[in-house]
């Protein structure tokens, strides 16, 4: 099993730097997210440092805001150098409160409002990629002079066997390329300098070369327009490793081929962006969730009830997803006993897998421990399901142990909120 990055085992204990994991849970109440800087730091440097060797005008690296909007966690994004992507009102006033300037600024999604286009024109963001001919007229109504517009395009193929692929049959996304032209022409006021192309392949891709090969279909696109654009934000998709057998993506490899198809294509003299929010955010958080119960099945099979569901973490039965799961108080022991962990809720839907691998004689107060949990965990949970607690988020940081907020935010509070407005 891999431990998370820069996570390390003392003593038989997961930790961060010198702190114990299970200790925090136990300290801070489960269900909890922990999130370690030094992961964090240390994927975001790996990720920068290489994609800057990418000989191209400049090269930015933007955080997708959707991967973890934790305040902690954009207050590390922000130091590690990182720019901010955002996709809606709600994370472009995040991004906004948490120390980006208006110009490390990147709005994008499909199906955004007129007032979210004018939220960004009016804060003169660095950014707006427009997904429809709709969005283009707007934009071009409302350009402030300032705000860079890319025309996100997608192709008819999609890249098989990946699960998050967001080009091909997926037409929600941009524009079909053969339509670039016009949405260039209809934008031409923009400008060369301010005008550019995005694109998006897909997430979680763990191999440089079908990367590559997919690059290579999209800035052939691109290619011709070249006299037209400044910018061409090229997305993102850096996998991380989540099953035992999968592989770290090879990212200089990766640069290097990259290089070669900006040279190729005759786009070396534009500025590069990329996106991200897994590869630096994944390894950095561990769900932590506590044994309520256990129990046998008429076929001798444990089945353990959690007090998180999930409600808290959805990733897994949501994208039926495999999460590295340990018992992380008894870390060292054989984890080979088939047993199936479900949460608390009232659906069959809410377990953790129904044969996962932990060691036998489970109790009562044993801490489970769910890694690369940092990515998609509570940004895409549906908290209010059921009304219970809704986990705390705990951070280290050069072994200082914190908790993200003040106060615990739970459903009754979030509700009373609302009701005495
Ligand atoms: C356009 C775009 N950019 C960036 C991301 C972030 O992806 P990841 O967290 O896998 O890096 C996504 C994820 O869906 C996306 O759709």
């Amino acid at each position: 099993m891999s431990i998370p990055y820069s996570y390390s085992v003392k003593k038989g204990s997961i930790c961060s730097g010198d702190v114990s994991i299970a200790g925090v849970a136990r300290e801070y109440g489960t269900p909890c997210y922990v999130y370690s800087h030094d992961s964090f730091r240390s994927r975001s440097r790996n990720l920068v440092e290489s994609l800057n060797t990418i000989r191209s005008k400049e090269v930015k690296v933007f955080y997708s805001m959707k991967a973890n909007p934790s305040p902690v966690i954009l207050n590390w994004a922000r130091e590690a150098g990182l720019h901010s992507e955002v996709s809606s009102m709600g994370e472009l006033e995040m991004a906004l409160a948490h120390g980006f300037d208006p110009t490390d600024i990147i709005l994008l999604g499909p199906g955004k409002s007129r007032a979210l286009i004018e939220a960004a024109m009016t804060h003169r963001i660095l950014g707006l990629v427009v997904e429809s001919p709709r969005e283009a007229k707007i934009a071009a109504e409302l350009d402030n002079g300032v705000t860079r517009i890319l025309v996100r395009i997608n192709v008819e193929q999609g890249i098989p066997g990946l699960d998050e692929s967001m080009i091909g049959g997926v037409e929600k996304f941009g524009i079909n390329a053969s339509e670039l032209g016009r949405t260039l022409d209809d934008l031409g006021t923009v400008g060369k300098d301010r005008l550019g192309i995005h694109y998006y392949l897909g997430s979680q891709i763990l191999d440089h070369e079908t990367m590559l090969k997919y690059h290579t279909v999209l800035l052939r696109e691109i290619a011709a327009y070249s006299d037209m654009i400044g910018t061409v934000d090229c997305g993102g998709g850096f996998g991380v490793p989540y099953s035992d057998g999968d592989t770290e993506l090879d990212l200089y490899g990766f640069a290097d081929g990259f290089s070669k198809l900006l040279l190729s294509n005759g786009l070396s003299d534009k500025e590069v962006w990329f996106e991200t929010g897994r590869y630096v955010a994944a390894d950095c958080g561990i769900f932590v969730t506590t044994v309520m119960d256990v129990k046998k099945g008429a076929n001798g099979r444990t089945t353990i009830i959690t007090d998180g569901g999930m409600n808290d973490f959805f990733r897994i039965a949501f994208m039926k997803s495999d999460h590295p799961i340990r018992l992380i108080n008894r870390l060292g022991d054989d984890h080979s006993n088939e047993t199936a962990i479900c949460g608390p809720l009232c659906t069959p839907l809410d377990n953790f897998g129904t044969s996962v691998g932990l060691p036998a004689g489970v109790e009562e107060g044993d801490l489970i421990g769910i890694f690369k949990a940092g990515a998609y965990g509570l940004s895409m949970s549906p908290i209010l399901f059921l009304l219970h607690s809704i986990p705390k988020e705990i951070a280290i940081k050069d072994g200082r142990v914190f908790p993200v907020s003040k106060n615990d935010l739970t459903p009754f509070g979030v509700y009373s909120k609302i009701l005495s407005a």
